[in-house]
C-alpha cells in the first residue's frame, strides 16, 4: 500500500513543479512582448532645474488640463519642438528624434502604460486630489522611460490599473462602484 502511494507522489511533485515554472516564468514571457517606446525620453534629464534652458520646465508643460477640464494626454510634438527644433545634444537618440519626428512634423506614437480598454471611462480631473504616483509608476525620478509590455492577446498594456484596484479606492472613499460609472 505505502509503496504505491510513493510512486503516485513523485510524478505529481514533478508536474506541480513544472506547472509553477511555466506559470511564473514562461507564460508571462509568452503572453507579453516588450514594445518599448518609439523614442527615448528622460524625466530627470528634463526636470534638472539647475540647467539654464530647463529652469522653468515643469510637469504641467507636458501634462496639462485643457480649458474644458479634459486631460491633454501624451505630450504633443509641439511641446518638444519648442526646444528641439534642431538637435541640442550629441546624443544619437535625440538626433534621430529630431530627424524622424520634428523635421517630418510627425507626432510621436507614445505608448500609455496606464492605457485603459475602450469600454472604461476615466477622467483625471475627478482624481486631481491624488498624487500621480497613487496610480502611476514614479516618473519624476526616472531617467528613462520604462519598458512597455503589450499583452499579445488583448493588445493592452500590462501595467494598467485593474478593475479591483479602482474599486478598492472607490469603496474606501465612499464613491460609487456602479458598473455604469466606469463603463459607459
Ligand atoms: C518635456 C515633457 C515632459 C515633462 C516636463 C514631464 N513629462 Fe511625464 N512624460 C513625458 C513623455 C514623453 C512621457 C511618455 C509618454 C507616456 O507614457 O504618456 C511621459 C510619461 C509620464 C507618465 C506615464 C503615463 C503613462 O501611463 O503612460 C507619468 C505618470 C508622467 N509622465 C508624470 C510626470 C510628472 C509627475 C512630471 C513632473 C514631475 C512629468 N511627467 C513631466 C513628457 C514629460
Ligand atoms: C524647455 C526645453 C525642452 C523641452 C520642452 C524638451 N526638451 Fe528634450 N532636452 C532639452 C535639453 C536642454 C536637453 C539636454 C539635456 C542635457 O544636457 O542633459 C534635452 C535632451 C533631450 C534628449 C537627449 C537626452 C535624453 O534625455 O535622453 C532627448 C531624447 C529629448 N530631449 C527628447 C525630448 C522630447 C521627446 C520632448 C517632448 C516630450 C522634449 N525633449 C522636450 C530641452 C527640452
Ligand atoms: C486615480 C488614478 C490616477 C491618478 C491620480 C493619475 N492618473 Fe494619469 N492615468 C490614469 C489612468 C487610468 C490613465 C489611462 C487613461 C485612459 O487610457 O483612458 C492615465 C493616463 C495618463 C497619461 C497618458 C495620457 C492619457 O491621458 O491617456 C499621462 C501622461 C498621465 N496619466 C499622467 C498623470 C500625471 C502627470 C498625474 C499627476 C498629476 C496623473 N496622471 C494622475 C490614472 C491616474
Ligand atoms: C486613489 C483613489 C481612486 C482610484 C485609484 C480611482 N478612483 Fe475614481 N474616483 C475617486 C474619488 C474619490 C472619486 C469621486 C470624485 C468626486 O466626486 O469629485 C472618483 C470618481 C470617479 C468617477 C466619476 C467622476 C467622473 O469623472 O465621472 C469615475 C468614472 C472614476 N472615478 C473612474 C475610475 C477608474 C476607471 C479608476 C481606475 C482606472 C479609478 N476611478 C481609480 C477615487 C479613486
Ligand atoms: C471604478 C471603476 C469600475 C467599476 C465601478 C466597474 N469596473 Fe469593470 N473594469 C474597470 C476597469 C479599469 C477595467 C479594465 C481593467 C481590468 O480588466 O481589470 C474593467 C474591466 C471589466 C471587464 C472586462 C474584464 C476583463 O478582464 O476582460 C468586465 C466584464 C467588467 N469590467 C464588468 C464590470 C461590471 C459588471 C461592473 C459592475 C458590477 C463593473 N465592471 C464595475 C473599472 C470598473
Amino acid at each position: 500500500m505505502s509503496k504505491k502511494k510513493k510512486i503516485g507522489l513523485l510524478p505529481f511533485a514533478a508536474g506541480f513543479a513544472a506547472a509553477l515554472v511555466f506559470g511564473w516564468n514562461i507564460f508571462p514571457q509568452i503572453l507579453y512582448s516588450n514594445k518599448g517606446q518609439p523614442t527615448t525620453f528622460s524625466h530627470t534629464g528634463h526636470l534638472n532645474h539647475t540647467q539654464k534652458d530647463l529652469q522653468d520646465l515643469d510637469c504641467v508643460d507636458c501634462h496639462y488640463y485643457r480649458a474644458d477640464g479634459s486631460f491633454a494626454g501624451t505630450p504633443s510634438l509641439e511641446s518638444c519642438a519648442e526646444c528641439h527644433n534642431e538637435p541640442l545634444t550629441g546624443v544619437p537618440s535625440e538626433q534621430t528624434f529630431v530627424s524622424e519626428y520634428v523635421k517630418k512634423d510627425k507626432q510621436v506614437p507614445w505608448n500609455t502604460y496606464q492605457g485603459q480598454p475602450d469600454n472604461v471611462y476615466f477622467s483625471h480631473i475627478a482624481h486631481d486630489t491624488y498624487e500621480c504616483t497613487e496610480c502611476h509608476q514614479d516618473m519624476e525620478n526616472a531617467d528613462s522611460l520604462p519598458p512597455y509590455y503589450e499583452n499579445k492577446l488583448t493588445g493592452y498594456s500590462r501595467d494598467i490599473m485593474k478593475m479591483h484596484e479602482c474599486e478598492r479606492c472607490h469603496a474606501r472613499e465612499n464613491t460609487s462602484n456602479a458598473c455604469y460609472l466606469c463603463h459607459k
